[in-house]
């Protein structure tokens, strides 16, 4: 039995698609059999990012209304280390049934080592059906103190939700972004979220290209050492922990 987890944020644009995606990517290299469900109805990029914009057919509303069986709609990105995911809808579809969504993320756990879920920004419905079959939820911030107090405030919802497995990822960390909000250091991150850390990603030209022209960079490059040392600690292994000074 895999684990479903639930990638969120509160804020958007925070790199929760870019974060689900390398992340896959490097579970996926490492032996773990990933597949990632995008929920940002009418947002997609996965498509996008992993190479196969052109390939949609078949997606998450399609397996929900019972348009399509789940497998049809599963894509295997084979530019992006043969990673699978299923799309979100292109457009905004009438609502997702919830009910549904949980028996497809508990079919998908019996035959992946992990699921990734990746949330919608914000805390409507959407990301209540996000978290309804998680078993833990990875919470994204980057250092800035509107996303870091979003964050806590998913935290807590997660918490009242029952969710309280929970890891924090700070993602576009640079100097600039601490000067610019003065926060002291990771510490003053983890403090306000008051979540555990899972991992820091710097900013990066190397990751925002993916989400630009769907490139792929070397996983020689520091920033995707970094991820792929996030995905290592995910899975439990004792990866020690880069310790930035800006
Ligand atoms: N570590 C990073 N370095 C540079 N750009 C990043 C990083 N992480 C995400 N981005 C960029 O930030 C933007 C938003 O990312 P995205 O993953 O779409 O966010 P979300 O899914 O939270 O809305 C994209 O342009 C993406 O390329
Ligand atoms: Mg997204």
């Amino acid at each position: 039995m895999g684990k479903i987890i639930v990638v969120t944020s509160g804020k958007g644009g925070v790199g929760k698609s870019t974060v689900s995606a390398l992340l896959g990517y490097f579970l996926k290299k490492n032996g773990k059999k990933t597949i990632i469900i995008e929920l940002d109805m009418g947002l997609r990029s996965l498509d996008i990012m992993m190479g196969t914009e052109d390939e949609i057919s078949y997606d998450l509303s399609d397996i929900l209304s019972g348009a399509c069986e789940p497998y049809k709609a599963i894509r295997t990105a084979e530019k992006f280390g043969g990673l699978q995911f299923i799309p979100a809808p292109g457009t905004v579809t009438s609502s997702l049934d919830t009910e549904r969504f949980v028996a497809l993320c508990i079919a998908l756990k019996k035959n992946y080592d992990y699921v990734l879920v990746d949330s919608p920004a914000g805390i409507g419905e959407l990301f209540r059906i996000a978290l309804r079959a998680a078993d833990e939820a990875l919470i994204v911030t980057t250092p800035d103190m509107v996303c870091m107090r979003d964050a806590a405030n998913v935290s807590f919802i997660l918490e009242e939700e029952g969710l309280s497995r929970q890891k924090l990822l700070i993602n576009k960390l640079s100097k600039s972004a601490f000067k610019k909000s003065g926060i002291r250091d990771l510490d003053e991150i983890i403090d306000v979220v008051g979540v555990q850390l899972v991992g820091v990603a710097e900013q990066s030209d190397a990751v925002s290209d993916l989400s630009a022209s769907g490139k792929l960079s070397s996983d020689d490059l520091d920033v995707m050492k970094e991820f792929s040392n996030i995905a290592k600690r995910i899975c439990g292994e004792d990866v020690p922990l880069h310790i930035y000074k800006y």
